[in-house]
């Protein structure tokens, strides 16, 4: 969910073109069934620090359905991109639609929990651009298990940083429901603030993103 001003979001909604027939056919089908993927606005940023950085190993937390992924190798043909989804039916569904659109000599599905995979990572020092898309209870865990993965200057993307308005005020949680994942997220931020090896940008676009550069 967007919290942004209605008219804005829609009139940036409207300017929407996507990369490929194939991938607006993926985006309005995951949006018919209610799967959340990045939202309109986060994707246009993400094309253009991808335009601008052009990196050469990706790793997603996060798959859902594969769109976000196959959007990225879009975009970067030379690269190659790991995402990792815990859901066992999404990343069946994943691998489907990979294959369909033909990434899938970019794309290396990981199913399982990212703590755990990024635990086990085999390489270090490689990942140049990493995007937290993956439960937002744990962006600390997905964080601290991305450092030792990435080069020095590699750039980490955290989406959904509001979770619907819910981080910046308790009025979006009025039931008090998501007080310890307000709590993480609050804790996240101020992690991410806080840090002198990188240097982090906190912008409102679709539900919230914090920008991260290493070693900045
Ligand atoms: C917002 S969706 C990802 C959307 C996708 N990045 C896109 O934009 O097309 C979040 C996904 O993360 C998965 N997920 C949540 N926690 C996870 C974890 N600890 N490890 C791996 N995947 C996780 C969920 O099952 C869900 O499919």
């Amino acid at each position: 969910m967007n919290i942004i001003n209605e008219e804005a979001i829609q009139f940036l909604d409207d300017l929407y073109r996507p990369l490929t027939d194939a991938l607006g056919d993926l985006r309005r089908q995951a949006e018919e069934r209610k799967i959340p993927i990045i939202l309109k606005d986060t994707e246009a940023l993400l094309l253009q620090l991808l335009r601008i950085r052009k990196p050469k190993y990706m790793l997603e937390i996060g798959t859902a359905v594969g769109y976000s992924a196959c959007c990225f190798c879009q975009l970067c043909p030379d690269a190659t991109l790991w995402t990792i989804e815990y859901q066992e039916r999404m990343a069946k569904e994943a691998k489907k639609n990979i294959e369909a659109l033909g990434m899938d000599h970019q794309i290396r599905l990981i199913q399982g929990d990212a703590r755990e995979v990024l635990r086990n990572w085999p390489m270090d020092k490689k990942i140049d651009f990493a995007f937290i898309d993956g439960g937002k209870s744990h962006y600390e865990e997905f964080f601290n298990g991305l450092l030792p993965l990435c080069n020095p200057g590699a750039m980490i993307v955290s989406d959904n940083i509001f979770m619907s308005g819910k981080t910046l005020s308790e009025r979006y949680d009025p039931r008090g429901r998501a007080k310890t994942n307000i709590r993480k997220m609050r804790e996240y931020i101020a992690m991410l603030n806080n840090r002198t090896d990188s240097s982090t940008a906190f912008l409102p676009i679709g539900d919230g993103l914090a920008v991260t550069i290493l070693g900045e």
